[in-house]
């Protein structure tokens, strides 16, 4: 097996808690934040695997806020154009986890180039990471904008393996979402799912090579 010459993050769910956003929506709609956040994600994804059916990208910005205006009709959340801004906002400012910054920086002292691979837009990628001071970590921000199709598509995978320069089964590729990580390993990175709620891994015929509860166990499997 080759050597991981580099490592490529996932970053909502997976770096960032996409659930960060719950906070503010219960300030909103008070005892209902928790529940429209799970929606909200839930929707945002089936509404990028949609768009690349249906062959017709649009920003994650603007399935984001798609899915925001869906979950609130679907919950009955009245969502005037000031909240409807506020909340997509705190998409751009989301928390990572907390072990990832450190995890980062360890990383990056073993010499590894890191990257992130994102459905995010160029734009929302860079906003979320430069919030929470994470900039300087990343070899390579990337986003699937450039081929205008969403993770789990191949071409999407490709990019990762184009900015790196390196092999795809020198790539270590890490995500929380089971989907991706299938996605990914179908590709024929070397994948990593991080399980910090001990869920159950999609049937999509994959299986990935690592299960961690959280990025903090990467470092030693590189050893
Ligand atoms: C991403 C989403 C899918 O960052 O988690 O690509």
């Amino acid at each position: 097996m080759n050597r991981i010459r580099a490592i490529v993050f996932d970053l909502y769910g997976t770096l960032f808690d996409v659930h960060s956003v719950a906070a503010q929506a219960e300030a909103f709609f008070p005892g209902r934040g928790r529940e429209l956040s799970l929606l909200w994600r839930q929707k945002q994804l089936e509404y990028t695997w949609l768009r690349s059916l249906m062959g017709r990208y649009a920003s994650f910005e603007q399935v984001t806020d798609d899915a925001l205006v869906f979950a609130c009709n679907a919950l009955g959340l009245p969502l005037d154009a000031a909240r409807r801004q506020t909340l997509g906002d705190a998409y751009l400012q989301l928390r990572p986890f907390p072990e990832v910054p450190a995890t980062l920086q360890s990383l990056n002292r073993q010499g590894l180039p890191l990257a992130i691979l994102s459905n995010g837009s160029v734009r929302s990628i860079d906003q979320v990471v430069r919030h929470a001071g994470l900039l300087d970590r990343f070899a390579h921000l990337i986003s699937v904008e450039a081929v205008g199709i969403f993770k789990p598509h191949d071409r999407a995978y490709e990019l990762g393996e184009q900015h790196l320069g390196l092999p795809r089964s020198s790539i270590l590729f890490v995500s929380s979402n089971a989907w991706d990580a299938a996605g990914a390993h179908g590709f024929g990175y070397r994948v990593c799912w991080v399980d910090r709620q001990g869920q159950a891994f999609d049937e999509l015929g994959e299986r990935p090579d690592h299960v961690v509860r959280g990025i903090d166990e990467i470092p030693p499997l590189l050893a």
